[in-house]
């Protein structure tokens, strides 16, 4: 997000708010859906999780993208944004007999199924409603990725999917199902990864397991890797959006594809984050004994990041003009002690009413805020919302 480029009108908007820059989320989508075009049999699904404000998923379905939901409210979202059920994944270590039920009355495109008790519910449920269920097996593949331990989810002892070990009889258990019908393999590593020896691993990793199920003559129709790339939190006004060069070359280049089988990616925070922010008004300026405080109106509540995974968002002031700066640690007014967005922060000299911008706030903000001490919801304005 280019911070010059707020509309006039945010001024009057009752904080905290979420931003959306919608023509950047556009250029993302376009970006995307050129490399999706340019390599055969890539289809990439959005991870609804990182966002599921209506203005943007409207957006996001124009595109043509899929998307990958992980609950039943999720799936009601998508079709209500106007997503296509055959564009529908989804996937969840802890599944609903209501999930399933919705996910099957819609017939989304599969489930990424996770254990076989899951198995086993999904086709009881779907031979009571005489339906069948397309399913992708969820693989822990065993490959760490370098990012927050909290949202690494392909190691040997994250909670996620079925071993390598167990995929062969988990298979077979699939196609003595009557009601399932098997499709192929679904694995995601983690979330904010920038390097792509990370995605490479990952290939390596599937491609070493098709050679072993090709032995057995078990065919894929779907390999999906997830999603996981990471945006630039650090200087988000310039890289405004994600490697998508280096991330599908990646995968075109290292993963043995086999004809005719198509490769889902899922992909949430490098479609939406760097188009939002959340704004929130100074309230006050406190001078501690060691350090200056900007307090502002948006706490933990509206964005969730820094509290949760030590997150770095950037921070400006977005109304003044001074020419000296101070160092500040900007910290909500929530009753905890982490209600804090960032510490020794330069900002230009700041005063009460100036409103600050937390960057990168478009993933995993809105999506995960909460009501904690009875605390409104922050609204979200594109900039739709300030044209004419
Ligand atoms: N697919 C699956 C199966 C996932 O679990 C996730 C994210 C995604 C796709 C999308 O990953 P992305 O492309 O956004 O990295 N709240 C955390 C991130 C949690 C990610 C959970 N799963 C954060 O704020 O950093």
């Amino acid at each position: 997000m280019n911070t010059n480029c707020y509309p006039k009108g945010l001024e009057s908007i009752q904080t905290p708010f979420y931003y959306y820059d919608t023509d950047l989320l556009r250029n993302t989508l376009a970006c995307i859906k050129s490399f999706e075009e340019a390599y055969d049999g890539f289809s990439v699904h959005y991870a609804i999780k990182a966002n599921a404000n209506p203005k943007l998923l409207k957006i996001i379905q124009e595109y043509g993208l899929g998307v990958d939901c992980v609950s039943g409210g999720e799936i009601q979202a998508s079709i209500d944004a106007g997503f296509a059920p055959s564009k529908i994944v989804y996937a969840g270590v802890g599944k609903s007999d209501w999930e399933i039920e919705l996910g099957l009355d819609h017939g989304i495109l599969c489930f990424n199924v996770e254990s076989i008790p899951e198995l086993e519910v999904i086709n009881q449920i779907a031979s009571e409603k005489g339906k069948q269920a397309n399913v992708c097996l969820r693989i822990n593949p065993e490959v760490g990725a370098h990012t927050h331990t909290n949202i690494a989810t392909g190691r040997a002892e994250d909670k996620f999917g079925i071993s390598m070990e167990d995929m062969e009889k988990v298979i077979q258990l699939t196609q003595s199902m009557t009601n399932i019908h098997f499709m192929g393999l679904h694995f995601h590593i983690g979330s904010q990864i920038l390097e792509m020896a990370d995605f490479e691993a990952l290939c390596d990793r599937i491609n070493e397991l098709q050679d072993r199920l090709e032995k057995q003559q078990v065919k894929l129709e779907i390999i999906n890797v997830g999603g996981g790339l990471g945006v630039d939190y650090t200087s988000p006004e310039t890289n405004t959006m994600a490697n998508f060069k280096d991330y599908f070359t990646t995968y075109h280049n290292r993963l043995q594809l086999r004809d005719g089988q198509t490769l889902h990616f899922e992909l949430g925070r490098a479609v939406v984050a760097q188009c939002g922010s959340l704004i929130t008004k100074t309230l006050y300026v406190k001078e501690g004994n060691q350090q200056k405080f900007v307090i502002v109106d948006a706490g933990f509540t509206d964005l969730i990041r820094p509290a949760l995974y030590q997150a770095h968002h950037k921070i400006v002031n977005i109304s003044s003009t001074a020419t000296e700066t101070d160092v500040y640690d900007v910290v909500g007014p929530i009753c905890e002690s982490s209600d804090v967005f960032d510490t020794d922060v330069t900002l230009p000299t700041t005063k009460r009413g100036d409103l600050i911008a937390i960057l990168s706030a478009g993933a995993y903000g809105e999506t995960m805020a909460s009501q904690y001490n009875c605390r409104p919801l922050a609204k979200g304005y594109t900039t739709e919302d300030f044209k004419n």
